[in-house]
């Protein structure tokens, strides 16, 4: 049984460019997210306020910000890492926000410099102030199967991390296959595991696509009950705090895949592949979709 709808959530700007070695112009980084709301995207997470030592790729989110304000019908979440990036994105405008946990807790150190539990006060620190204004988190949790430094993740760390963000108000949790190591194999047991704590329909899935595993991966979650997938424009990115790890799953594969599934997603293929396009030109490199490629050629 699969989902007549699925939400993308179209993460390129923030997951492809937070990755990129060569800082991309925010003039650039703003074209391409009209271009993907104009494909018919509803949520494009835009950048992400967090410390510009740690990720100098996006210490423009306030301009980028300030630039798409104006667009309508498209939903913009920004990560917020603690209380000081939430003031930021709430003072640029961001009407939605999300928090990264992470399920290891090396992998937590190392991309936020401390542990879980603390990581777990200071997003309650920011879900409080989210709720005083009303404005929706998305909570995500990172290396839901395997961690760069711990290897395997055992499921019932990603439930307890799960729940807790649960418990602390987000609207959906993103379950990030972080270094894209999970095949169905470890995909299947992780996700029954969270959905004995969280709601099928509270949640989203996040793969990077390092093995190649990541449609299969979604095309199990699906069949389980989640309807809410992320991806990456021409399958850019990957986490600077995660060496090796590369980018998201295409979203022109996924939408590619979800077209045969008779499965609506409100996304326009050609005028992705165009946005796609730009960014790659941009870029100087072929796409990591492979529809793209393959649509290309015809
Ligand atoms: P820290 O160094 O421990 O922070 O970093 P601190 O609180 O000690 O502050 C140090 C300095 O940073 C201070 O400035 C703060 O003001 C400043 P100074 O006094 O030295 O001039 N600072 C900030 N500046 C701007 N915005 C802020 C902010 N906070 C502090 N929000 C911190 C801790 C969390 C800030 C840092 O580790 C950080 O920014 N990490 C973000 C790393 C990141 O963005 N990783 C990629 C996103 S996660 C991901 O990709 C995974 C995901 O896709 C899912 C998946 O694939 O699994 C979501
Ligand atoms: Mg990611």
């Amino acid at each position: 049984c699969l989902p007549r709808c699925v939400k993308i959530v179209e993460v390129g700007p923030r997951d492809g460019l937070q990755n990129e070695k060569n800082i991309v112009p925010t003039i650039v980084k703003v074209e391409l997210i009209q271009r993907l709301a104009t494909s018919g995207l509803s949520v494009v997470e835009a950048t992400s306020f967090v410390s510009p030592k740690w990720v100098p790729q996006l210490a423009d989110a306030k301009d980028v910000m300030k630039a798409i304000r104006d667009i309508r019908g498209v939903r913009f979440p920004v990560l917020t890492p603690n209380l000081k990036g939430f003031e930021a994105a709430a003072a640029a405008g961001a009407k939605e926000v999300a928090i990264f946990a992470s399920a290891s807790e090396s992998f937590s150190m190392s991309n936020i410099n401390c542990s879980i539990k603390d990581s777990l006060a200071r997003y309650q620190e920011v879900a409080l102030a989210a709720k005083k204004l009303a404005i929706p988190i998305r909570g995500y949790v990172s290396c839901v199967v395997g961690c760069p430094v711990e290897g395997a993740v055992p499921p019932c760390k990603v439930a307890f991390v799960a729940k807790e963000l649960y418990d602390m108000g987000c609207s959906e949790i993103s379950l990030g296959d972080t270094i894209g190591v999970g095949t169905p194999g470890t995909v299947v047991p992780m996700l029954e595991a969270v959905m004995s704590v969280v709601p099928a329909e509270k949640l989203a899935v996040h793969f990077h696509d390092t093995y190649g595993q990541a449609l299969s991966n979604i095309l199990v979650s699906l069949q389980m009950g989640i309807s809410v997938v992320d991806s990456s424009i021409a399958g850019l990115g990957g986490c600077p705090y995660a060496k090796g790890a590369s980018g998201n799953v295409a979203t022109e594969d996924v939408v590619y895949m979800l077209n045969g599934l008779g499965i609506k997603t409100n996304v326009d293929l050609n005028k992705l592949m165009a946005a796609g396009d730009f960014i790659c030109k941009h870029l100087g490199r072929q796409s990591g979709s492979k529809t793209a490629i393959a649509l290309t050629r015809i």
